[in-house]
């Protein structure tokens, strides 16, 4: 299995360039059920859970490509299967995205359940609450979701959490439903506004996208489209954060500072200077770096999926920094590998008390998910010695060659196979 060795002490400096949304590619991937013409997606990360996807998908009988040149090609013409296996669905939670769309398009589908996963329980019942309003039923049988319409119909459904895949798998099924669906207590992330654009491209009729209520006017059948991804805002906040934690001078490049108010705005509460471009900005991180507290909510406030960056960066504080996660009931895993590094960190159930000013010093640590892995990364960027991060497999879910675009910046790091 392959690890990141990193050894600290270097700020970073340099331009780097951002790959395209793995949150975005993955609902955009899942679209292509939709319609039996080819879709034409760009700037697709060349990342596992694309490649994953690929696999669901031609699994199910669609002609499903993706290029290290993020150019991807998908046309479901022929489809022969209406299943998502256990096997595949267990690597990616996000498998569920077909659900949608298959129930839509063909008016039957079985989806493996996903399970928990190291960051919470992540349980999928409004996705199935919204569909049944649609006139679906759902039902749970040998651990998967057995679900099937004599033809979806829209309703107005109110989500009592906002949840990101659970709007997209529902807006997707209402694009080929009769009649009008309204979504409420929507997300707003800018993965829905992507893929609402998306699917307005192949002729499905949305608006409010990028607001808590969405309106989705169903229509007969939908159509081929080219569509390019936008950029990666979470990619691009953990180089803003690889800045600021090395006192570096980063441009981040191919990025729409526009999705990550938040996060620029509270580098610069904590002492960074911050220059921002239309599709880049510039992170030159200053001593000292202050420590200020964090709660994480839906978009447009702080993400969850930036949390455990930001918890390194406050290993570096001048004080104490207190870190609230509302998303998810257990994304701290990473606390206990940043305290095996020397931080001091007390997490209480939903809260993490961050104290900073503790030097780092390099260990092996255990990458317990996708944004763990990135924040061990940064805290053995800033680490005396050498950090080994085990579990990559984690990271090359999601960040395209990580290692490489910060040896680019000058970051002593490499990946040991
Ligand atoms: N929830 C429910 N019922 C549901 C769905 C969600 O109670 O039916 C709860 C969840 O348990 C959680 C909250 O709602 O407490 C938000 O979960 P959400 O459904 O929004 O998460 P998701 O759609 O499964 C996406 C991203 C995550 C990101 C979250 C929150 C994708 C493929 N995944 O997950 O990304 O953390 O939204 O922004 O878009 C990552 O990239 O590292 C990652 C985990």
């Amino acid at each position: 299995m392959d690890k990141i060795r990193v050894v600290g002490g270097v700020s970073l400096a340099g331009r780097v360039e951002i790959s395209g949304a793995k949150n975005a590619a993955l609902p955009a991937m899942a679209a292509s059920l939709l319609t039996a013409d080819t879709l034409h997606l760009e700037n697709l990360p060349y990342v596992r859970d694309i490649l994953t996807t690929c696999n669901l998908l031609r699994n199910i009988g669609i002609e499903a490509e993706v290029g290290e040149d993020g150019i991807g090609v998908f046309k479901a013409s022929d489809v022969n299967s209406l299943q998502a296996p256990y096997e595949l669905v267990k690597t990616m939670r996000a498998s569920i995205l077909v659900l949608g769309p298959l129930l839509a398009r063909f008016r039957k589908a079985t989806v493996s359940l996903p399970g928990g996963c190291a960051i919470g329980a992540r349980p999928i019942n409004l996705h199935l609450m919204g569909l049944e309003r649609m006139g679906a039923q759902c039902d749970i049988v040998h651990g998967y979701v057995e679900a099937s319409t004599s033809g979806l119909h829209g309703s107005y459904i109110m989500m009592d959490t906002v949840t990101v895949t659970g709007t997209e798998n529902l807006m997707m099924a209402a694009t080929l439903a009769e009649g009008e669906t309204v979504l409420d207590n929507a997300a707003c992330e800018p993965e829905i506004g992507d893929l609402a654009a998306l699917l307005r491209g192949m002729g499905a009729q949305i608006e409010g996208d990028g607001t808590r209520t969405i309106r989705i006017h169903g229509v007969k059948k939908l159509h081929g489209c080219r569509h390019r991804i936008i950029p990666d805002r979470i990619e691009a906040g953990t180089f803003a954060i690889a800045s600021a934690i090395t006192r570096g001078d980063v441009e981040v490049a191919n990025c729409n500072p526009r999705h990550l108010t938040a996060v620029l705005t509270q580098l610069s509460q904590i002492g960074a200077e911050i220059s921002i471009g239309t599709d880049s900005f510039h992170v030159r991180g200053r001593d000292p770096i202050s420590s200020k507290n964090v709660t994480t909510y839906p978009y447009p406030a702080f993400p969850t999926d930036m949390q455990a960056q930001y918890m390194a960066l406050m290993t570096q504080g001048d004080g104490s920094a207190l870190i609230a996660e509302t998303i998810f009931e257990n994304r701290f895993m990473h606390a206990l590998e940043l305290i095996r590094m020397g931080a001091d960190i007390t997490v209480e159930g939903r809260q993490a008390l961050v104290k900073g000013g503790r030097p780092l010093s390099g260990a092996r640590v255990l990458a317990s998910d996708l944004r763990a892995s990135a924040s061990l990364i940064l805290a053995g960027l800033v680490a005396k010695g050498e950090t080994v991060v085990d579990r990559v497999y984690h990271l090359d879910r999601g960040y395209h060659h990580i290692e490489e675009k910060l040896a680019r910046l000058g970051a002593n790091i490499e990946r040991i196979r």
